[in-house]
């Protein structure tokens, strides 16, 4: 049997159609839309289409936005003051610091400066602290983006064994967090983890996020399995994920696709949780 393939791009356009008309209805009623601020320091070349992709995916459904390409020669406590600066600006309602910094930057004293309320990413330690305690105010976009994805496709995960590999703490740990608030019973597997295929074939779900090409292999999985890959590894000039798609494919029951699958929601993810800022700081 061959996977049906989690369409990324076309739930991505979905949602995106569905924040467009909310701008849209606010904008009608006089008042301002969402506003994101991107900040990248430095120039790494992933980054900069990482930002410039989210820049269009503002324009694309109404937000303002503003983008401070800032030298890699930065100090801190420029940085700093913009992000200061951000945080009492009222056009504002989400604020961005792309990730890495170059060296000399700490991230965890940049991404604590940013107002709870403005974090976007949910990276600050009060939104990630909220979501393990089962009260979030932001998700973190990508696991985000993968339960939008899974709900989608009408996926009940009460009961079901899922299995994460990677422990990160922009995508593995969060996963493993909000796959347990709807019930799954969740395994986290990472680089010290022995027997990982024992593991997988075991699973209902696997999302893999470990950063290396082609390291679920066919031989891991099982039928009737759901496989999302969260891997965007270059091998020479193609993209393609952490999981050995082809033949995988053949294998199990659904699988997303690199690109066109978990990447698309991150993005969306990111538009949603401003919106949901912009909502938030309205009320005040
Ligand atoms: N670098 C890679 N992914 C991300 C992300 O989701 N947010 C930020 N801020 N930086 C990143």
């Amino acid at each position: 049997m061959t996977a049906s393939i989690i369409d990324g791009r076309a739930v991505s356009k979905t949602v995106q159609e569905q924040i467009t008309q909310e701008v849209k209805q606010m904008v009608e009623k006089g008042l301002p839309p969402p506003g994101l601020a991107v900040i990248l320091v430095g120039e790494n070349p992933a980054s900069q289409i990482y930002v410039r992709n989210k820049k269009a995916s503002c324009a694309r459904v109404g937000f303002y936005a503003e983008e401070y390409l800032l030298p890699a020669s930065t100090k801190e406590e420029e940085l700093k003051n913009l992000i200061i600066k951000l945080n009492t600006d009222p056009r504002i309602h989400g604020i961005l610091l792309q990730l890495p910094l170059p060296r000399g930057l700490k991230e965890k004293n940049m991404l604590e400066l940013i107002a709870p309320e403005k974090d976007v990413d949910c990276f600050h330690p009060m939104n990630i602290g909220n979501l393990f305690l089962g009260k979030p105010t932001f998700l973190p976009c990508t696991p985000a983006g993968i339960m939008e994805l899974l709900k989608h496709e009408n996926i009940d995960l009460q009961g079901k064994k899922a299995v994460v590999i990677g422990r990160s703490n922009i995508v593995g740990k969060p996963m493993a967090m909000m796959l347990l608030q709807e019930h799954a019973t969740v395994t986290i597997c990472h680089s010290r983890t022995l027997d990982i295929p024992a593991i997988t074939k075991n699973a209902d779900i696997i999302v893999v996020a470990i950063g290396q090409a082609n390291f679920l292999t066919a031989d891991m999985v099982s039928e009737g399995q759901i496989i999302i890959d969260v891997g965007q590894n270059k091998v020479g000039e193609k993209l393609v994920g952490d999981v050995d798609y082809d033949a995988v494919a053949q294998k199990v029951a659904k699988i997303t696709p690199v690109p066109g699958g978990v990447g698309p929601m991150t993005i969306t993810m990111l538009l949603q949780n401003t919106l949901q800022a912009k909502k938030l700081q309205q009320k005040t």
